[in-house]
């Protein structure tokens, strides 16, 4: 198998995945556990990894609200999360 790196950012930070990875994956690879944050501000992570929960969503190219588990990572991608505000 070859293992193409992708080169993406989350929040800022620069992280390097395999082709075929996806963003929810990348986003705990970068050591995050927050995706969003819920009405009241609580943090809130990827639950069912399926596309159900709807908790797993992030920005992604400036496009809110994109289910991050089933999204793969792709070169150049911004993802931010709401680990440290609202996303
Ligand atoms: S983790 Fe449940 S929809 Fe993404």
């Amino acid at each position: 198998m070859t293992d193409a790196l992708i080169t993406l950012s989350i929040d800022a930070r620069s992280i390097s995945v395999e082709a075929g990875v996806t963003v929810a994956a990348a986003i705990a690879m970068a050591g995050s556990t927050v995706t969003r944050r819920s009405v009241s501000g609580a943090a809130r992570a990827p639950l069912c990894g399926m596309g159900i929960c709807q908790e797993c969503r992030v920005t992604i190219d400036g496009r809110a609200h994109q289910l991050s588990c089933q999204t793969l990572c792709a070169d150049g991608m911004h993802v931010v999360t709401a680990s440290e505000g609202l996303a």
